[in-house]
């Protein structure tokens, strides 16, 4: 462990990075902390994984996975270069830097839930010292970091002589810069993104001085190929949740014009992907039966709370978010209309919903619009089942209560209607219309297809 960060002792903990001998602590092991975790430890970093449910720890430890893509043998790879999980955070004492990688969901009236990133600082500054870096990663709203991190650093260590200690301070005098380094460096990976490696997504950091710009930087710059530093850790939160609203408000637009297009009988996929071939000033986003993840549904409504404080209301965010929420309803009215023409009702139909999570090939179900869905149809009257082999069964989280179990294929012909909600790679489109009754397609995902079975929605 680093006892102090003069400036000669900044470049020390450069070096302890350069050479491998840095201690990673990363809280939170889940769909971000764990690959990197990975990440870190095939470098040949040792790492200390923390995290407050007991029974990921003991998965990890017995070196198993709990996420579809990360195979058990990676975890067994890490824990031979060092790995281990814990829910002891005294153990925060023994690393060089702390990556913060917990939920930042949102409460039921669209208001940040940062209960978890408040109960990780409180569980952690108690054990930092001089010497140390944090680094929080969650998406979360322009100012956590300076109002919440750096503040429980300093209250925590007040009585102990520990605190967030700028190279601008007027008390770090004489080159001596003690204290603990402050950064925040969003989280930008794309579940499923089977074509952009991880590394080669460039890393943004804020910084809360130079001397912590210095040092996130060189840890970053070991594992991602771009590091881009920015001027304040605001700056990088900011920037984090520009991304995701851009998306949000580009899946919104398609999404509306996917609903005027349909009664005006012009194909919206087709028009995306002709506007596509535009070499310059269009970017394709694609409608679906509304978004999912924990980041799209949630993020925009981040900067939403905040931009309140300053009197601001942010429109563009509000009416993406309309939008995309009221797709699962328009689903649903698609569906009944397509079942009433076939002397069907809603009532009583029963319909095989295909693909639980929130997108293609991957084992994440939250915020999912399925979920939205099975419930809107169930109110309806309809009998739902759900395929998707991601999940054998699914029973209760944030806001939803189900008690299912994974349906086969091979049943398709019981089915008043198959609805395809979430295109995964496996599914074969053409026997899955072959062997259905009605077909209801929310990706387009039947698009080489041609039947009267089929309704795009
Ligand atoms: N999942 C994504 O694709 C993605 C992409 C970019 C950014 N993010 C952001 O990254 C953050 C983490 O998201 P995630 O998808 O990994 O969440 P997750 O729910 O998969 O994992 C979070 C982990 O933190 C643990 N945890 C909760 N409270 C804790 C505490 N007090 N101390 C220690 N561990 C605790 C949980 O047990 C869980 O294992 C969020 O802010 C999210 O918005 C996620």
């Amino acid at each position: 462990m680093l006892e102090a960060t003069s400036s000669s002792d900044l470049q020390q903990w450069v070096s302890k990075i350069e050479d491998r001998t840095a201690v990673v602590g990363i809280v939170g092991l889940g769909y971000v902390g764990l690959p990197l975790t990975l990440m870190f430890s095939e470098t040949g970093f040792a790492v200390r994984g923390f995290d407050i449910d007991s029974q990921k720890v003991d998965c990890l430890n017995r070196g198993q996975s709990y996420i579809h893509r990360i195979e058990p043998r990676h975890i067994q790879a890490a824990q031979t270069s060092g790995f281990r999980a814990t829910s002891e955070f005294s153990q925060i004492a023994d690393v060089d830097v702390v990556l913060i990688c917990v939920p930042t969901p949102l409460h039921p009236d669209h208001t940040p839930d940062m209960s978890y990133v408040v109960s990780t600082m409180e569980s952690l500054a108690p054990f930092l010292h001089e010497g140390q870096m944090v680094i929080l990663e969650s998406t979360t709203y322009p100012g956590t970091t300076e109002e919440l991190v750096v503040e429980t650093i300093n209250r925590h260590g007040a009585s102990r002589g520990v605190r967030v200690l700028r190279s601008t301070d007027p008390s770090a005098v004489g080159g001596i810069l003690d204290g603990v380094m402050v950064a925040f460096s969003p989280e930008r990976e794309d579940p499923g993104n089977m074509i952009t490696p991880r590394k080669d997504i460039p890393k943004i950091i804020g910084a809360i001085d130079e001397r912590a710009r210095v040092a996130a930087s060189a840890l970053y710059g070991s594992i991602f190929t771009t590091t881009v530093p920015v001027s304040s850790p605001a700056t990088a939160e900011m920037t984090k949740l520009l991304e995701n609203i851009y998306r949000s408000v580009n899946i919104a637009l398609v999404n509306e014009l996917k609903q005027l297009c349909q009664p005006m009988g012009i194909d919206v996929w087709e028009v995306i992907n002709a506007a596509a071939t535009k070499p310059f000033g269009f970017h394709a986003f694609y409608p679906g039966p509304g978004v999912g993840g924990h980041c799209i549904p949630v993020d925009p409504f981040y900067l939403s709370w905040k931009a309140r404080q300053f009197g601001f209301s942010t429109r563009f965010i509000e009416l993406a978010g309309q939008i995309n929420e009221s797709m699962p309803d328009y689903v649903v009215d698609t569906t009944r209309l397509a079942l009433v023409r076939q002397g069907k009702s809603l009532c009583g139909a029963s319909i095989l919903l295909l693909g639980l999570a929130y997108k293609r090939d991957v084992d994440d179900l939250r915020e999912s619009p399925s979920l939205r869905l099975i419930e809107l149809l169930s109110l309806e009257g309809a009998k739902v089942e759900y395929n998707d082999p991601f999940f054998p069964t699914v029973g209760h989280g944030r806001h939803y209560h189900l008690e299912m179990t994974n349906t086969e294929l091979s049943h398709l012909q019981r089915f008043d209607c198959v609805l395809i909600a979430t295109d995964h790679s496996h599914y074969d489109m053409k026997q899955i219309v072959q062997n259905s009754t009605l077909v209801i397609d929310t990706r387009n995902a039947t698009r080489h297809i041609t039947s009267d079975k089929i309704v795009r929605c």
